[in-house]
């Protein structure tokens, strides 16, 4: 049975390059463009940047498959099969990125048998590493990580984030949903721009919960891992098995505030990844 270590060795390494990378485009002008919505940025950088990822793990692991961001959006098909499949985002947070906010992330996850093995986040304007591996803990910049062990929702700060659709009915969902989390009432909810580190918050126990709908599968794949090494509850948003490709998510330190989460939220439907062009 493999355990995987080189793996996660090895996407730490990759993660760590991509981040330089990242640091460095950070600064220069940028070349933005957009893809489904007029808010729906990409930059040059995002496409050098999975494009360093894809051809170096694929040097070192040639019968592993791929998913990407940047892949998917050129046509490469988004599919999940029992192969062993890396997961990624080479920068998630692209509209901080445009704007030098400095909420910026590499994701890179990893997949066997559909199962999520391991997950490594690096925050490219901090340093912060976050890294799991199925059965072997979460940890940031090498000390464990532990979800927060709050069950009262009142004392709870939740996080969430807005995807590219912004259309009156999208949007009045949206709000509805955070105005239920609102008038809880809970400590707050914060929208910082990046699903990636929002979630590597849920692991860290700086905040109770997170949901969203209508972020992707490199957006998640892996937060998931390093949330339930970390001790938490990763879901879909009515409460059953989380399910990479359905773009909808709830994570929670608690299961009680899980529960309390998925029963507030009215859906809001995106489709499928490994169905959409
Ligand atoms: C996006 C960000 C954003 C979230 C979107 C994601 P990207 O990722 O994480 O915060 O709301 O759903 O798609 O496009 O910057 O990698
Ligand atoms: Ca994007
Ligand atoms: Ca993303
Ligand atoms: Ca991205």
């Amino acid at each position: 049975m493999e355990d995987w270590s080189d793996c996660l060795d090895v996407a730490v390494q990759i993660a760590l390059r991509a981040g330089q990378v990242v640091q460095s485009a950070v600064k220069q002008e940028k070349q933005v463009s957009s893809k489904s919505t007029p808010t729906d940025l990409v930059t040059e950088a995002d496409h050098q940047v999975e494009e360093l990822i894809i051809s170096t793990l694929r040097e070192k692991y040639p019968s592993h498959r791929f998913i990407g961001e940047e892949s998917s959006a050129a046509g490469v098909k988004c599919e999940l099969t029992d192969h062993p499949t890396w997961i990624i985002d080479p920068i998630d947070g692209t509209c901080n990125f445009v704007h030098s906010f400095p909420m910026v992330a590499v994701s890179i996850g990893f997949a066997v048998r559909k199962e999520l093995e391991l997950g490594v986040i690096y925050h490219c304007f901090d340093g912060t590493l976050y890294t799991a591996r199925r059965g072997h803990g979460a940890f940031c910049n090498g000390v464990r990580l532990q979800v927060s062990k709050e069950k009262d929702v009142s004392k709870a700060l939740i996080l969430t984030e807005i995807g590219a659709k912004r259309d009156p009915a999208t949007l009045d969902i949206f709000l509805g949903n955070m105005k239920k989390m609102l008038s809880a009432p809970t400590h707050g909810v914060r929208i910082i721009g990046s699903s990636t580190l929002a979630l590597s918050h849920i692991a860290s126990g700086a905040a109770e919960a997170y949901y969203q709908y209508g972020l992707h599968c490199w957006d998640i794949a892996a937060a998931a891992v390093i949330i339930r090494e970390a001790g938490g509850h990763v879901m879909d948003t009515t409460g059953g098995p989380l399910d990479l490709m359905s773009r909808r998510v709830v994570a929670a330190g608690t299961r009680q505030i899980a529960d309390y989460v998925v029963k507030q939220l009215q859906p809001i439907n995106y489709g499928r990844d490994d169905t959409d062009p």
